[in-house]
C-alpha cells in the first residue's frame, strides 16, 4: 500500500496492477506479464504505446519551448498550428478552438461559453443544459453535473442546481424500450419526451443539449437508427445548440474522423480530448462555431477579457504532440484502418450474442460492450457489478484488458492501430473469460 489515493477506485482497495511499460497495443506489468490493452487505457491510446515519431516530436518541442501560455493573446507556433488543424477537421463552420488538458475541463469551458453566449446574445435566461441518463462528460463539478451516472453524483451533492442541468432518457433500446416497443417507436418516444421537457421548462431557457455520439462509460450505448435525426430535429425547432461530446468518439473510434461524421451531425460546440494526443500527454479542445465566438467577442471586448483559462491551456508539449498525432492519423489513414478493422471487430463480437451469459452485444467499429445477464429471455440483470468485474478479471488473467461498467457490461475499446490478428486475440481471450464467468455464476447459484 502506497500513499496514493486512487481515482475512481474503492478507497479501501490496494494496488491492483502495476504497469511498467507498453509497446504498440500491449502493456506489461511489474511481473513481466503481457496484456493486450483492449481498452486503449481509458479509451484513449489510439496509436498504442511507444510511438517513436510522437516521442521525437515531444523531445524537439521540449528543447525548443517547454512552456508557453495563452493569456492576454500570447501564443506560440505549436498552439496556432494545432488550432488551425483542428478547425479544418471538425464538421463545424468557422470553428474556433480553446485548448485545455482534459475532457472534463473542455466541457467546463463549454459550460461557461454557453453562459457567456447567452448573455452576449441578449438571452441571459438561456442557460439550462439538457443532458442524458447514462451520459458521461467528466468529473469536475460542472462536467459531473452533466454526467448522468449515479456514482459520479453520490456524496458530492451533485448535480448543482445552479448549473441548470435537465435530464432526458438514454438512447438505450435494449434496456429502456417498453415491452413490445419497436426501435422506431422507441426513437419517436425519446424525441417526444425531449420536446415535452423543453416545453415544460420553457424553450427560451434552454441553451444546449450535450450528447456523446456513442455513450462510452455509460455502457457503450449505440443509439438506434434514426435517433439523432429525431433528436436534432427537436433541437433545431427550438434553437437549442447541439453540444457534441467527442472525447471518446473523436479521432477515428467509430471509423470516421468524428462521431458527428458517422451520424451526419452539425454541432455548434464540441469537446475533444483523449485520442487528440493519443493520450501521450493531457490535451483537450473545446471547439465552438464562429457565430458563438462572434457573439461573445463584443461583450468580452467591453469587459476587456474573456475571464477563463488554464495555466496549461495550449501547453507547447501537448500541442506539438497532438499536432504530430493528427499528422499520423492523416498520413497513415488511421480512421480508414479503424473502419476496416472495426468492421471485422463488429462481426467477431456479434458472435458472442449466442453465449448463454450475453444479453446484448453492442459494437460500432472500434468500440463495443457485452451486457452479461442472468437470463437472456427476460433480460434479468445480475445485482451489483460483481459479474462484470469477475469477467474483467478473468480476461486480465488471460492477458486481455477490458473494463467492467455499470449494469455488468464489459467494454472494449482497443488502440486503433490493431489488426485483424489482434481482434482474434481479443475474441479468443474474451471467450475464455466469458466461459470462466459462466462457471463462476453457475457455481455461485446466480443463474
Ligand atoms: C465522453 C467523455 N467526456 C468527457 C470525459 C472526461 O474526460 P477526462 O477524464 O479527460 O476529464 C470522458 C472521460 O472518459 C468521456 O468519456
Amino acid at each position: 500500500m502506497t500513499a496514493m489515493l486512487y481515482p475512481s477506485t474503492n478507497p479501501a482497495a490496494t494496488e491492483a496492477m502495476v504497469v511498467t511499460h507498453g509497446e504498440g497495443p500491449y502493456i506489461y506489468d511489474n511481473k513481466g506479464k503481457q496484456y493486450l490493452e483492449g481498452m486503449a487505457g481509458l479509451w484513449c491510446t489510439a496509436l498504442g504505446y511507444g510511438n517513436e515519431e510522437v516521442i521525437e516530436a515531444a523531445t524537439r518541442q521540449m528543447r525548443e519551448l517547454s512552456f508557453g501560455h495563452m493569456f492576454g493573446g500570447k501564443t506560440h507556433p505549436a498552439a496556432m498550428e494545432l488550432a488551425d488543424k483542428l478547425a479544418a477537421m471538425v464538421p463545424m463552420s468557422d470553428a474556433r478552438v480553446f485548448l485545455g488538458n482534459s475532457g472534463s475541463d473542455a466541457n467546463d469551458t463549454l459550460m461557461k461559453l454557453v453562459r457567456y453566449y447567452a448573455e452576449a446574445s441578449g438571452q441571459p435566461q438561456r442557460t439550462k443544459i439538457i443532458a442524458r441518463e447514462k451520459g458521461y462528460h467528466g468529473v469536475t463539478v460542472a462536467s459531473a453535473s452533466l454526467t448522468g451516472l449515479a456514482p459520479n453524483h453520490a456524496h458530492f451533492q451533485l448535480p448543482f442546481d445552479a448549473l441548470g442541468v435537465l435530464r432526458t432518457g438514454a438512447p438505450h433500446y435494449y434496456r429502456c424500450a417498453e415491452p413490445g416497443e419497436s426501435e422506431a417507436d422507441f426513437v419517436a418516444r425519446r424525441a417526444r419526451e425531449l420536446e415535452a421537457l423543453i416545453l415544460a421548462e420553457g424553450p427560451d431557457t434552454i441553451a444546449a443539449m450535450i450528447a456523446e455520439p456513442v455513450n462510452g462509460a455509460g455502457g457503450v450505448i449505440i443509439p438506434p437508427e434514426g435517433y439523432f435525426e429525431a433528436i436534432t430535429a427537436v433541437l433545431e425547432r427550438y434553437g437549442i445548440v447541439l453540444w457534441d461530446d467527442e472525447v471518446i468518439c473523436g479521432f477515428g473510434r467509430l471509423g470516421t474522423a468524428f462521431g458527428a461524421d458517422r451520424y451526419q451531425l452539425r454541432p455548434q460546440m464540441m469537446a475533444c480530448a483523449k485520442a487528440l494526443s493519443s493520450a501521450y500527454v493531457p490535451v483537450s479542445a473545446a471547439i465552438v462555431s464562429g457565430d458563438i465566438v462572434d457573439a461573445i467577442a463584443g461583450p468580452a471586448a467591453e469587459l476587456g477579457v474573456f475571464g477563463h483559462g488554464y495555466t496549461y491551456s495550449g501547453h507547447p508539449l501537448g500541442c506539438a504532440i497532438a499536432s504530430k498525432v493528427l499528422d499520423i492519423y492523416q498520413r497513415d489513414r488511421v480512421f480508414e484502418h479503424a473502419a476496416t478493422v472495426g468492421a471485422y471487430m463488429e462481426q467477431q463480437l456479434q458472435r458472442f450474442a449466442d453465449h448463454p451469459l450475453v444479453g446484448e452485444v453492442s459494437v460500432m467499429a472500434m468500440i463495443g460492450a457485452l451486457e452479461l445477464v442472468a437470463d437472456k429471455d427476460s433480460k434479468r440483470a445480475f445485482e451489483g457489478m460483481k459479474v462484470g468485474q469477475y469477467c474483467a478479471k478473468a480476461a486480465e488473467d488471460n492477458g486481455l484488458i477490458i473494463r467492467p461498467l455499470g449494469g455488468n457490461r464489459v467494454a472494449l475499446c482497443p488502440p486503433l492501430i490493431i489488426n485483424e490478428g489482434h481482434v482474434d486475440e481479443i475474441t479468443n481471450k474474451l471467450g475464455r473469460a466469458l466461459d470462466a464467468t459462466l462457471d463462476f455464476v453457475t457455481a455461485e447459484g446466480l443463474i
